[in-house]
């Protein structure tokens, strides 16, 4: 399966730099590219990235519209050219108190508008000192079964362990494996046609030099990054070690 890199803005960047960061990007043959910048910069990014690499939204309302005021529907992402949402991120979870429950809807909202979705799932270092990993991960994976029988290909898993996000510690490559296989197992309960062809990306603390480690992994299909995506060499960096 073809690799995907996804640089994960969170809330950095004016339209500007977005535009000025996808200039100096050059699209791979070897690796897709995607990026999730703000709202306000989709459509600026849109315009200017070549059309291999895709552009996503942070978030998405579950409901379709209406008197939900401060929330984006996905009729408005598309409009402006969102390629696909990134639904569940931790920050979502922990900052903004977005439940499994909500996080399901939003899953149901993207399957009925046919929007491509990432799912993000991980543990907290309570959660996984508890031995509580799978099970965390199991019920937010549960958020899929929205999709059964159909709609597969609208989406992708990323596992980000939340104590590895923008802390510098990655996990060990026996972490990543051992979920990454777990989810892989799940997926194929959910779809034994579809699920080996669904994409798991690793997120947390990737840089240019944990990168080619990390996607050796077995079921490992690429890589959320964050903090490192950030910096138009240092990203640059990054795509190049998957390319080599
Ligand atoms: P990080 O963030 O690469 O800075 O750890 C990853 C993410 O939050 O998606």
């Amino acid at each position: 399966m073809k690799k995907i890199i996804i640089a994960n803005w969170k809330m950095h960047k004016l339209r500007k730099e977005a535009v000025d960061f996808v200039e100096n990007l050059s699209a791979q043959k070897e690796v897709d590219i995607a990026i999730i910048p703000s709202f306000l910069a989709l459509r600026d990014l849109k315009n200017a990235a070549p059309k291999e690499i895709a552009i996503g939204s942070q978030n998405m309302s579950e409901h379709s519209h209406g008197a939900f005021t401060g929330e984006i529907s996905a009729s408005m992402l598309k409009d402006v050219g969102a390629d696909f949402v990134m639904l569940g991120h931790s920050e979502r979870r922990k900052i903004f108190l977005e439940s499994n429950d909500v996080i399901t809807k939003k899953v149901e909202r993207a399957v009925v508008e046919n929007m491509p979705f990432v799912l993000c799932v991980g543990e907290t270092l309570d959660e996984r000192e508890l031995g509580e990993t799978k099970e965390v991960i199991s019920v937010m994976l549960d958020a899929l079964s929205a999709l059964i029988g159909s709609h597969w290909d609208l989406v992708t898993i990323a596992y980000e362990p939340v104590w590895a996000i923008g802390s510098g510690k990655v996990a060990t490559p026996d972490i990543i494996s051992e979920v990454h296989n777990y989810i892989r197992e799940k997926l194929l309960e959910f779809t034994p046609e579809k699920g080996e062809g669904i994409r798991i990306l690793y997120g947390g603390s990737v840089k240019s030099d944990n990168i080619a480690e990390i996607l050796s992994i077995d079921n490992v299909d690429g890589a959320l990054v964050g903090g490192a995506s950030l910096d138009p060499l240092s990203f640059n960096q990054l795509i190049n070690e998957v390319s080599i």
